[in-house]
């Protein structure tokens, strides 16, 4: 594999990063996650926007400009000839002695991007749904940034699998916020219902695109909270992510929804999705 790190395109095994970059020690940096379908960028213009925003909100100094970014992208893609993944992409404060403080104006900011194959649009799981498990959120308070900061997520994560299950949905003061990597969404009686954006969850692009969809095909969608047992008493619920698509869930904390089948409109929005990126 060869990836991208602060100007030169390496194999992987080849790429390094300072034992002090603050990434490392502080978890001080932000991600995106873009997917690659036939070879193309999906939403890019979406992904570069959240990104200025996340080092914005951190007040960080951005590695290179949008159309940089984009030609480092399409370079990755071209040289390792992917056709269907991810671009994972990362930002940090750089390197520099440790101290909480930020360091001086000028330390040069850390931009690795590398690329992962996945086979996403005939996604096996997305025939069956996935089952997730409630966990309460335990992660900081501004998840609309798409920080580093990794370790709760994953652990939820962990905590999905031990119970057997595939993700966890989070809670916060009785509300679902979100999924471990993903937007939370319930069906019911026809309306599609999804948390209002705000800092406790982080706003989805792929959410964006998906709520567009959803309303350009007269769909009924109320962006507010809902609890677990408002979850479990829908007729269906799915998440999204640039990774998943739109993902039918079919079981919440054991629950079984509806026939415990893919539902009918998350079905519909992955094929419109999907046939919408291509
Ligand atoms: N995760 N919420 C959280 C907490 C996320 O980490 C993600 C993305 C999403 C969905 O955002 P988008 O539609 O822009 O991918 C929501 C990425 C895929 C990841 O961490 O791998």
């Amino acid at each position: 594999r060869i990836v991208y790190v602060n100007g030169e395109y390496l194999p992987e095994e080849e790429a390094k990063v300072s034992v002090f970059d603050r990434g490392f020690l502080f978890a001080d940096g932000v991600y995106e996650v873009t997917t690659v379908l036939g070879g193309k960028l999906v939403d890019f213009a979406g992904h570069a926007k959240r990104l200025w925003r996340s080092m914005g909100e951190l007040e960080m100094t951005p590695p290179c400009t949008e159309e940089e970014l984009l030609a480092i992208h399409r370079e990755l893609i071209a040289r390792n000839g992917l056709e269907e993944g991810m671009i994972y992409l990362q930002v940090t404060r750089g390197a520099a002695d440790r101290d909480f403080a930020f360091p001086p104006e000028g330390t040069a900011p850390t931009l690795v991007l590398f690329h992962q194959e996945k086979v996403i649009a005939e996604s096996p799981a997305a025939e069956k749904g996935i089952r997730v498990i409630s966990i309460p959120d335990a992660r900081w308070g501004r998840r609309d940034i798409k920080t580093v900061q990794l370790l709760y997520p994953s652990m939820g994560k962990m905590m999905a699998k031990k119970a057997g299950v595939d993700d966890a949905w989070m809670v916060e003061e009785g509300m679902v916020t979100e999924g471990t990597s993903n937007n939370a969404y319930i069906v019911k009686g026809g309306v599609i219902v999804t948390r209002q954006l705000g800092t406790e969850i982080l706003h989805g692009i792929t959410r964006a695109a998906v709520l567009r969809f959803a309303r350009e095909a007269q769909m009924t969608v109320e962006e507010r909270p809902f609890t677990v047992q408002e979850a479990q008493a829908a007729d269906e619920a799915f998440i999204t992510s640039a990774s998943a698509f739109v993902m039918p869930v079919v079981e919440i904390d054991g629950a079984r929804l509806g026939t415990g089948t893919p539902g009918p409109v998350a079905t519909r929005l992955r094929e419109i999705y999907i046939e919408e990126m291509r």
